[in-house]
């Protein structure tokens, strides 16, 4: 088992935690980019995921693509997303806001017509299951879920 982040301080807390919840499990702690991950094109059993792509901003496609290669065929990527819907007022607010700030692509991760589009790009079978859904509350600083709208949190789960 091999956890990854761009950051050795949350390597760090994660080695900490882990080895809380079982020591008897080896896990190798590897600083790496999402992107460009340092292993061998399908040599990887399963790659997963909590919301990691998604605080890749607008770099999100090229992880799920990262992932494509390192995987072995018909292993599978496990990706946890959220969801929101497209018309009301607050997505669109977010989508201005992502574009303002040079993250537009941002705005396309958060639907779900899209997420399949490029999880289907990348791979064979595609499906979702949805594990929470609700309305978004205020909470300062956060930009999603959107206060007030609709969203859900949903794993995808993509085979090459
Ligand atoms: C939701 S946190 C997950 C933190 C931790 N791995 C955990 O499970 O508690 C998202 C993490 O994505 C990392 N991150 C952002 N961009 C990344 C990239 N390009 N490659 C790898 N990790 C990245 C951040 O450092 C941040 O720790």
């Amino acid at each position: 088992m091999i956890a990854s982040d761009l950051s050795f301080q949350v390597l760090m807390y994660d080695r900490v935690k882990f080895a809380k919840i079982n020591p008897r499990i080896k896990v190798s702690y590897i600083a790496c980019d999402a992107t460009n991950l340092a292993f061998k094109d399908n040599s990887i059993d399963m790659v997963c995921t909590f919301v990691g792509y998604l605080n890749m901003g607008k770099l999100m496609e090229k992880g799920i693509i990262e992932a494509a290669r390192v995987l072995k065929p018909t292993c599978s990527l496990i990706n946890s997303v959220m969801y929101m819907n497209e018309d009301p007022a607050g997505y669109q607010e977010l989508k201005k806001i992502f574009e303002e700030n040079d993250m537009a692509a941002m705005a396309q991760y958060i639907l779900r017509d899209r997420l399949f589009e490029i999880h289907q790009k990348n791979f064979k079978e595609v499906s979702d299951q949805i594990t929470y859904e609700g309305i978004g509350e205020a909470f300062e600083g956060d930009l999603l879920p959107y206060a007030g709208e609709w969203f859900a949190d949903a794993i995808i789960t993509a085979e090459k």
